[in-house]
C-alpha cells in the first residue's frame, strides 16, 4: 500500500526533523541550479497552479521551480475557470487531483483549501490564504539560516498587522523553537484560534514597537492591508502610522539584525525606504529562496525523501 498523500496547507503539518530536512535539500538543490546541473526528479508530473489572488512571487516561483525539476504547470484563475462559477470545490479537488500530480492553491478562507485537499487525490501546498502563508515563512527562514544560522533560540520582532503572515510565524516559533515579539495597532493583534497555536509559548505581545525590536535578530513586517481587506484601507492606513519600519526602530535591535518582508512592500508605509534598500536588508534572497525551498517541497512531498 502506498504511503498516505501528504498536503502542505499550515506551518503546522510538518515536524522539526522534517524542516532540518527540507532546509538541508533546499540547498542542495538551489546549488545544483546555479551549478546549471540538470535535475529532473518531477519529469512527466503536472503541477496545478490555482489563483483566486493576485500574484508575482509565488506564481514566478512554483512555475520556473517546476519546469527545472522536470515537470510541468497548469495556470488556472477565478475568472478563467469553473471556479469562479460555483462548482463545488469538493467536485473540482476530485477532477483535478485527477489528472495533475499536485495543486498549489491561493485563496480566500483556509476552510476552502482545507476542503479541497480533503477530496484530493494528490498533495495540496497552500500559496497563501487569509490565515496563512506557510511557503513563504519556508524562505524566510531558509533565508535567515543562509545568513545566520540556526534560527532557534533567536528572536523575530513582528510589527504591523496580525494577519497571515504573523500567524505563520508564530506557528513556526512553536516547531523550531524560536520567539517572536509581536506588536500590532490594538484591534488588529492575533487572534490564537486563527493562528492555531497549540501553546501560546512562541510568542510575546508589546504595545510599542520599539520594545517588541529591543535586542531582535530579525524584524520584520507585511502590507498594512492584505488582499481582500481594501475596503479597510484608509482605516488602516490610520490605525498603522506608528506601526512603520524604519531605522530608529532597526536601532534597537539587535546590530547584526536583518529586516525580511514578503513583498510587495509599500516604502513609507509598513517600512522605510533606506530600511528596505538598506544594508541589514535581505528581502531580494529572501524572495528568490521561494523557488529553492519550493522546488524542496515538491519534491519532498511527490518523492518523499531522497537521501
Ligand atoms: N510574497 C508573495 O507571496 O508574493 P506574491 O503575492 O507576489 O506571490
Ligand atoms: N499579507 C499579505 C501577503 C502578500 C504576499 C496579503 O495577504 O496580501
Amino acid at each position: 500500500m502506498s504511503p498516505p498523500i501528504r498536503h502542505y496547507l499550515q506551518f503546522n503539518d510538518f515536524t522539526a526533523d522534517e524542516y532540518a530536512y527540507l532546509f538541508e535539500r533546499a540547498a542542495v538543490i538551489k546549488r545544483k541550479f546555479k551549478a546549471y546541473e540538470k535535475y529532473h526528479p518531477l519529469a512527466d508530473r503536472t503541477l496545478a497552479l490555482i489563483f483566486e489572488k493576485a500574484s508575482t512571487r509565488t506564481r514566478v516561483s512554483f512555475e520556473a521551480g517546476m519546469y527545472q525539476l522536470g515537470g510541468s504547470v497548469v495556470h488556472l484563475t477565478t475568472g478563467d475557470s469553473q471556479l469562479g462559477r460555483a462548482e463545488p470545490i469538493e467536485d473540482s479537488a476530485k477532477v483535478i487531483s485527477r489528472m495533475v500530480d499536485a495543486v498549489m492553491i491561493r485563496t480566500f478562507g483556509q476552510d476552502k483549501i482545507e476542503t479541497f485537499a480533503a477530496h484530493s487525490r494528490v498533495p495540496v501546498i497552500n500559496g497563501l490564504t487569509n490565515e496563512f502563508h506557510p511557503c513563504q515563512i519556508l524562505a524566510d527562514i531558509f533565508t535567515y539560516i543562509e545568513h545566520r544560522g540556526s534560527i532557534a533560540g533567536r528572536t523575530v520582532a513582528w510589527v504591523g498587522d496580525g494577519n497571515n503572515m504573523a500567524n505563520t510565524w508564530l506557528q513556526a516559533a512553536e516547531i523550531l523553537g524560536f520567539t517572536v515579539h509581536v506588536s500590532t495597532p490594538s484591534g488588529y493583534g492575533i487572534d490564537e484560534a486563527v493562528a492555531n497555536v497549540r501553546s501560546g509559548a512562541g510568542y510575546k505581545v508589546f504595545k510599542n514597537p520599539e520594545d517588541a525590536c529591543r535586542g531582535a535578530d530579525l524584524v520584520t513586517t507585511d502590507v498594512w492591508t492584505s488582499m481582500g481587506y481594501e475596503a479597510e484601507n484608509e482605516e488602516r492606513r490610520k490605525a498603522f502610522a506608528d506601526w512603520r519600519v524604519d531605522a530608529d526602530l532597526m536601532k534597537v535591535a539587535r546590530p547584526d539584525a536583518l529586516f525580511m518582508h514578503c513583498l510587495p512592500a509599500h516604502r513609507g508605509e509598513e517600512v522605510d525606504a533606506d530600511v528596505i534598500d538598506g544594508p541589514q536588508s535581505v528581502v531580494w534572497d529572501e524572495a528568490e529562496n521561494r523557488m529553492h525551498v519550493q522546488k524542496a517541497l515538491l519534491e519532498f512531498l511527490l518523492r518523499g525523501r531522497v537521501d
